[in-house]
C-alpha cells in the first residue's frame, strides 16, 4: 500500500525558486573568501539575495532580515519584495521570508569553513518575528527530539540524548560556540564526559548537522543569535529534529523589542520548534559558501561556478541536496564534470 504524499503547491513552487536565491548570494559572497572584509562579503550576499528575490513571482515580506528599517538599507524587516502582481493584475502568492544572507561573515573573511547563505519561506505569519538579540539554544536530531528539556541541566540532557541514541555520553559530540559566556557550559559538558566541538561562528549549520547522520554531531548547546534560531527551527522541522530556545537579553531595550515583535519579554519562556517556525507550508534553503561538513563551498572555474545546496520542504517532506553548475559566460560550452 502506498501512502499519498501530502501536497503543497506553495512549497513546490517556492523550493526550487528559493534555492536560486541562496545560490546567487553564495556565489557573490564567495568572491570575498579570505579577503578580510566581512562587511563587503555580507553586502555582496545581501544585494544578490535581494536582486534575485525581487525578480520572483511572489509577494514577499521580510520578517527576519538584516535589521530594522532604519538600520539596514536592504532586506530590512517589513521590506516587500518580488513582482507582487501577475500579468493579470492579481496579487501573487504572499510569503513571509526569514533570511541570513551570509551566516558566518567572519568565516568568509578568514577563509574558514561552514559559511552558508540561508533562508526560510512560508505562508504569512508562519515564522516568529525574532528580534536581533540572543537565544539560549538546545538542538538535537530526530532520535532525541521530544526527549530533551532546555530547563534541565546540560548533564541531564546529555544523559537523555545518549539514552535516545543508544550510546554512552562519552560517545556524544556537542557543538558549542567558542565564547567566554560558555565557560560554565563547556566545563559541565566536559565533566559529563561528552566530546565538544568548539566553533568560532555558524550555529545554524551546526544545529542542522545534529539531524543529519554521519556528521558525528549529536547536540548544539549554548547562546547564539535569535534570528539564526528561527532559521535552525525551520530546517529542523523539515528534518524531524528539535530546537528549544529561551531569550537571553543584552539589556532592557532588547527585552522591549522582543515584547513588541513577538509578545514575549520573559527569559524563562521556552520556544519550541513549532513556535519558532510554525508554517504549514515551509521551505528551507541553504547554499555552502566555504567548505563544510554538510555543504561544499562555491567552486569557481573559468566561465562559471558550482554550488552545493540543501533545500527542504516540511509538508511534502522533500530533502534535496542540489549540485548546480552556473555558466556566467553564455558563449562558452558548459563545463561539467562529476
Ligand atoms: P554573522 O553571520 O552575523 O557573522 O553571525 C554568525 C554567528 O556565529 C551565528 O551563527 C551565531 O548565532 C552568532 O553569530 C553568535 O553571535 P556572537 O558572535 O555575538 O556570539
Amino acid at each position: 500500500m502506498t501512502t499519498a504524499q501530502p501536497r503543497s503547491p506553495m512549497e513546490k513552487l517556492l523550493a526550487l525558486e528559493m534555492v536560486r536565491v541562496t545560490e546567487a548570494a553564495a556565489i557573490a559572497a564567495a568572491r570575498y573568501m579570505g579577503r578580510g572584509d566581512r562587511h563587503e562579503a555580507d553586502r555582496a550576499a545581501t544585494e544578490a539575495m535581494r536582486r534575485t528575490m525581487d525578480d520572483m513571482d511572489i509577494a514577499a515580506t521580510i520578517v527576519i532580515g538584516e535589521g530594522e528599517r532604519d538600520e539596514a538599507p536592504m532586506l530590512y524587516i517589513g521590506e516587500r519584495l518580488g513582482r507582487m502582481e501577475g500579468e493579470d493584475g492579481a496579487t501573487l502568492m504572499e510569503v513571509d521570508i526569514a533570511v541570513d544572507p551570509l551566516e558566518g561573515t567572519n568565516l568568509v573573511a578568514t577563509g574558514s569553513g561552514n559559511a552558508i547563505t540561508v533562508l526560510a519561506a512560508t505562508e504569512r505569519g508562519g515564522l516568529l518575528n525574532a528580534p536581533d538579540t540572543y537565544f539560549d539554544k538546545l538542538a538535537v536530531g530526530p532520535l532525541a527530539a521530544g526527549k530533551v528539556d532546555i530547563r534541565l541541566s546540560p548533564t541531564e540532557n546529555l544523559h537523555r540524548i545518549a539514552a535516545a541514541l543508544g550510546r554512552g555520553v562519552n560517545d556524544l559530540t556537542v557543538i558549542i560556540l567558542d565564547r567566554p559566556r560558555h565557560a560554565d557550559l563547556i566545563r559541565e559538558v566536559r565533566e559529563a564526559g561528552a566530546r565538544i566541538s568548539l566553533i568560532s561562528d555558524g550555529d545554524v549549520i551546526a544545529g542542522i548537522s545534529t539531524a543529519i547522520s554521519g556528521t558525528g554531531v549529536h547536540a548544539l548547546m549554548g547562546i547564539g543569535a535569535a534570528p539564526e534560531g528561527v532559521l535552525t527551527a525551520a530546517a529542523l522541522r523539515c528534518l524531524g529534529g528539535e530546537i528549544q530556545a529561551r531569550f537571553r537579553f543584552r539589556n532592557e531595550s532588547d527585552r522591549e523589542r522582543a515584547r513588541r515583535m513577538c509578545g514575549i519579554g520573559d527569559e524563562d519562556y521556552v520556544f519550541k520548534t513549532e513556535e519558532l517556525a510554525r508554517g504549514e507550508h515551509l521551505v528551507f534553503a541553504a547554499t555552502g559558501v566555504t567548505d563544510g561538513e554538510v555543504l561544499q563551498g562555491v567552486r569557481f572555474f573559468g566561465g562559471g561556478a558550482r554550488t552545493h545546496s540543501l533545500v527542504m520542504t516540511y509538508r511534502s517532506k522533500t530533502i534535496r541536496f542540489v549540485d548546480t553548475v552556473h555558466m556566467f559566460d553564455r558563449n562558452r560550452p558548459p563545463s561539467v564534470r562529476l
